[in-house]
């Protein structure tokens, strides 16, 4: 592996290898072997939009494996003071680092970035499109549940148009051949997927299910919001009663949660939910990626 800039760009045993290298080091914590192996190592972190749990993963990733960051802040890098992305990353690439680990509202960056630097790009979430280390921290924590992939029969429910998690996450189920329903309002309904079955009504969408993921309202990428919560919420909210009337046993949300919006207030915290173990598994994901491409190279 010599970048990470889209689930689509690894194949079905590159995932698998990279599940079963971060299984590996969380087993072993704290006694990883060898210590410190990116010891020297510099990443460059350029987060242009917020983050909590993928920054905060990559941060402990780099402390883990003891390599040293190097955070830009946007609010405090020259891009207030209207330097283009492109001239921001020519710029970083005149640094003796090691990798950029880059999260960004538009989708086109992380192509950008990786034609302008000659070291690897680490996509830590693009646009609309990508979010390739949170679906290996799906797929990791769904395999720990002892589930199949290629039997697994998922519902995705909610903001499907705006979300990159669940773009990123269909694109690597389909290489497993699971079984994806996504469920949404008409106006959240996206038209670039393939292999899925589409449904507007939560209930058929969630008939015979192992597993519902449901997604935030990607408020800050909808331009003019003609969304009543209201009425999405009396639709869509995920709650204890439909996940027990549909004996659905498992409930998987990205984060961050906006509970009494797509899930009721105190799910996360049932017997049924993976949300913190797919928050603890991201970082195990990301030692992954790290040591794949700054160790690994291309092999
Ligand atoms: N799931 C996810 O990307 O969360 P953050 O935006 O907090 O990183």
């Amino acid at each position: 592996m010599d970048n990470l800039l889209n689930i689509d760009r690894l194949n079905k045993t590159q995932v698998e290898e990279l599940i079963y290298l971060a299984s590996s080091l969380k087993k072993d914590f704290p006694n990883i072997n060898p210590v410190n192996p990116l010891q020297k190592k510099i990443i460059l972190f350029l987060f242009l939009e917020p983050s909590t749990r993928t920054k905060t993963s990559f941060n402990f990733a780099c402390s883990i494996l003891g390599a040293n960051v190097i955070d830009i802040s946007p609010m405090t890098s020259s891009m207030t003071k209207g330097e283009s992305f492109e001239n921001t990353l020519k710029t970083l690439g005149s640094y003796p680092a090691d990798a950029l680990v880059l999260r960004s509202d538009e989708n086109h960056h992380i192509d950008v970035a990786q034609n302008l630097l000659d070291f690897p790009v680490i996509n830590a979430g693009s646009g609309t499109k990508s979010h390739p280390t949170q679906t290996l921290a799906d797929l990791m924590t769904l395999k720990e549940q002892g589930l199949s992939i290629e039997k697994l029969k998922i519902s995705i429910v909610g903001d499907i148009e705006h979300s990159r998690v669940a773009r990123s996450l269909i694109e690597a189920l389909n290489f497993f051949g699971s079984k994806i329903n996504i469920c949404a309002p008409e106006y959240f309904k996206p038209t670039d997927l393939s292999n899925i079955s589409y449904f507007e009504d939560l209930s058929e969408a969630i008939k015979d299910v192992d597993v519902l993921m449901t997604l935030r309202i990607q408020k800050e990428r909808i331009k003019k919001s003609k969304i009543n919560f209201n009425e999405y919420s009396n639709k869509y909210m995920i709650t204890g009663k439909i996940m027990n009337e549909f004996n659905i046993n498992y409930l998987m949300h990205p984060g961050p949660v906006n509970e009494g919006i797509e899930i009721d207030r105190g799910l996360q915290d049932s017997s049924k939910s993976l949300i913190l173990e797919q928050v603890k598994n991201g970082t195990w994901i990301r030692c992954a990626v790290l040591l794949k491409i700054l160790l690994d190279g291309k092999s």
